[in-house]
């Protein structure tokens, strides 16, 4: 039986109520999983990110990033980086991280958002196709890091094996799941999925660096004497996977950090790539205010190159969590399930900005790089998506 006594101390004395009505088996799950839990951290973030929320107010510090822009490069040079980039991939310089993790929640897709396909062809395989061009270009067979999460993970292995890992050589795809953390109520108690099991949701997509070292997978960069590790979002239909132009960019400045970016649209949902005290670092569109936001030049679009001897020192130091409310489904205290709305922890992979020294950034054309696919109909659709994929002659 659990103690009410001191699940009260922490606000979860719920837990109490509903263990009554729960059945031998599921009592056991249920204090097995609180036995895992650190029930007084929790309370702090409920602390810290709901009940005392701070929104980013003071941006008098912040100022634009230097950055580069593509279109102002001229043939030569492109055609020099070009090369550059080539050589390094073909040296074995670097390896590809794709965050596949995430819920996809907003395009209403219950699969890994990466096997959502678009007349035929999946996010997965637009991406793979890539890394087989880079390969016959180079010789080199890139190795491809994909983070799932438990939501996901056995899915997008099964779509991998079905599609045949797309013609890539099965040896070099490495997966690799992230972690969970639980979901709150709005009064900062544990709630119940239906499967009457405590919450838990993906971590956020900020827990990649130590998932990537946890799962061995970092250690295996650093043996094959890996230099830069090439990082990008499922989402975007027209991300170009370690384009070689960007990676002689990432090459030639050798920084802890190069970003990708694109010049945004007034109240776009995009991050800003911005600079505060000397550190570059993105503002979450979802905090902050969108005058402010409008204020940059530099969008970020989930593309970035990031040195591994910086990784391997930085993997370790702590990331704040970021609170988000969504609906989800639940048990109420009568055991129906109901939709509540709920706050979900994440980690923004970018917070590990803070313990860079050097960054550069170049800009590019959105209508060659960006397109998300984030909801069902409207702005980022499959409608805009299809569109883009059909004018790059990508499907
Ligand atoms: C993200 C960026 C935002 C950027 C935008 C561009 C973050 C926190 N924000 O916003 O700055 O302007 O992309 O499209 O990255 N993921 C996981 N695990 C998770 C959550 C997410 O792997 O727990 C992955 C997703 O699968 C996706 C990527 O991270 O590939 C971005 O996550 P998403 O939730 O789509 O972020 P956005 O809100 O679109």
């Amino acid at each position: 039986m659990l103690n009410k006594n001191q699940l009260a101390k922490y606000n979860q004395d719920h837990l109490y109520e509903y263990e009554k009505l729960m059945s031998t088996n599921e009592k056991e799950a249920l204090e097995e999983k609180l036995a895992t839990l650190d029930l007084e951290f929790i309370n702090k973030l409920y602390q810290d990110l709901y009940v005392n929320k701070k929104t980013i107010d003071d941006v008098s510090s912040v100022t634009e990033v230097k950055y580069d822009i593509k279109e102002r490069f001229t043939a030569e040079e492109i055609t020099r980086l070009e090369q550059m980039g080539l050589n390094a991939i073909k040296d074995g310089q670097f390896a590809v991280l794709l965050m596949a993790g995430g819920q996809g929640t907003r395009l209403g897709y219950k699969g890994p958002k990466g096997s959502f396909e678009i007349e035929g062809t999946s996010l997965f395989e637009l991406q793979a196709r890539q890394l087989l061009k880079l390969q016959q270009q180079t010789g080199h067979t890139l190795e491809w890091f994909i983070m799932t999460s438990d939501i996901n993970h056995e899915e997008t292995l099964a779509y991998f094996e079905d599609h045949n890992y797309f013609g890539y050589d099965k040896e070099a795809i490495h997966f690799f799941m992230q972690d969970n953390i639980v979901a709150l109520s709005e009064q900062g108690q544990l709630v119940l999925n239906e499967q009457g099991r405590i919450m838990e949701t993906p971590n956020g997509n900020g827990g990649v660096f130590k998932s990537l070292q946890k799962s061995g997978n970092l250690d295996l960069i650093i043996d094959k004497q890996i230099k830069y590790i090439f990082l990008n979002n499922i989402d975007n239909v027209l991300v170009k996977v370690l384009d070689p132009l960007f990676a002689g960019f990432t090459v030639e400045y050798d920084r802890d950090i190069t970003s990708k970016t694109i010049q945004p649209k007034p109240g776009e949902s995009v991050g800003r790539l911005v600079n505060v005290d000397s550190k570059d670092t993105v503002l979450e569109y979802s905090e902050l205010d969108t005058e402010v936001a409008n204020q940059f030049n530099n969008a970020n679009i989930g593309i970035h190159a990031f040195k591994v001897g910086f990784i391997k020192n930085a993997v370790e130091r702590e990331l704040p969590y970021h609170l988000a409310i969504k609906q989800l489904n639940q048990l109420d205290e009568n055991f129906g399930v109901v939709k509540q709305p709920t706050l979900k922890f994440e980690l923004f992979y970018f917070d590990i900005f803070k313990y860079a020294t050097s960054f550069v950034t170049l800009q590019v054309p959105r209508a060659e790089e960006f397109s998300p696919l984030k909801n069902k109909e409207g702005k980022d659709s499959v409608e805009t998506a299809t569109e883009d994929l059909k004018r790059m002659k990508l499907i």
